[in-house]
């Protein structure tokens, strides 16, 4: 099942009735690590750096983590003179935060690349956009208040969870969606929503509603481009759609949208007035300086992880 040979470049395949996407859905594998992940890492939430010794443990009982460390760290700090090659020593670099950021993120990646391996697309690109939004979603979070969990940040990397979904669901029209996207004329929800009857928002927050995942994860994917809408958590999904435009717009990882977003687009996105109802212009200039100093380090994290 490769998508992009399969397709006629003349007539794509039709639209799907809603009842034969639920249908389609049912065959969609779980990602078991959506799940699982609040609950392993409750222990750790709060673990201030002296749980360390705990942490280093705990990775180290998973490869793929401890390489996925080992790289980051390495990647981030590539000014050392010797390369990190202890797990402590990496956790001493990184932070606790970090940390925990990363355990979080290698699982659920690893469960989105299962999905994914059907379809031809630059999917390590996509994964740094996932991340990214994650991380500068936490970042836009922190401007209002502290995050007291890292719900946010989960919120933030599954925001496009639809647009995998729709490769392993909907492989045809994935790849006719995409073939038109990379012109670079039409925006992608809607062409989406032209050629397979939906877009990536609603199917992805469909299929976490599923799997029964928390409802901030199937709120995020639903309304990560129109936060206004949302009756719930506006806050934490105003964040995602602002770090979604923002890496957008510095063109960092790959999105699958085509459509440059302006910095003008970053500035008003209504994602703005929901964080500072009240707050003056002035504020939320010094509150995008800020990001924009995240954004500069970003490219070298992300190198790191994916
Ligand atoms: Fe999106
Ligand atoms: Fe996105």
């Amino acid at each position: 099942m490769h998508c992009a040979s399969s397709i006629p470049t003349q007539c794509g395949p039709a639209p799907l009735a809603r009842k034969e996407i639920d249908r389609r859905l049912e065959d969609c594998p779980l990602l078991p690590s959506l799940s699982s992940i609040n609950r392993a890492l409750q222990g750790l939430l709060f673990a201030e750096q002296r749980y360390s010794a705990q942490i280093s443990e705990i990775i180290r009982r998973d490869p793929s983590l401890t390489s996925r460390l080992l790289r980051l760290v390495n990647s981030v700090y590539y000014g050392l003179s010797a390369p990190v090659n202890s797990i402590e020593e990496a956790v001493f670099y990184l932070g606790v935060r970090q940390i925990r950021q990363l355990t979080m993120v290698t699982p659920i990646i690893e469960d989105f690349q299962r999905l994914s391996l059907q379809c031809d697309f630059p999917w390590r690109g996509f994964w740094q956009h996932c991340i990214g939004t994650a991380i500068v979603t936490r970042e836009v979070v922190s401007l209002v208040q502290a995050p007291p969990d890292e719900s946010d940040y989960i919120a933030g990397l599954v925001h496009d969870v639809g647009k995998i979904v729709m490769a392993w669901s909907f492989p045809d029209h994935f790849a006719e969606i995409h073939r038109r996207a990379s012109l670079g004329t039409q925006d992608l929800a809607a062409l989406e929503a032209e050629i397979l009857g939906m877009d990536h928002a609603e199917l992805g927050a469909i299929y976490l509603e599923r799997q029964h995942l928390p409802d901030l994860m199937v709120q995020s994917a639903r309304f990560h481009h129109r936060p206004q809408s949302s009756k719930k958590y506006e806050w934490i999904i105003a964040s995602v759609q602002i770090a979604d435009l923002l890496m957008r717009n510095a063109r960092i990882g790959y999105s699958g949208n085509f459509i440059e977003v302006s910095r003008e687009e970053c500035v008003t996105a209504s994602g703005w007035e929901v964080l500072f109802p009240e707050r003056a212009a002035s504020e939320q200039a010094i509150a995008r300086a800020s990001l924009n100093r995240c954004l500069e380090r970003l490219p070298h994290v992300l190198e790191g992880l994916v």
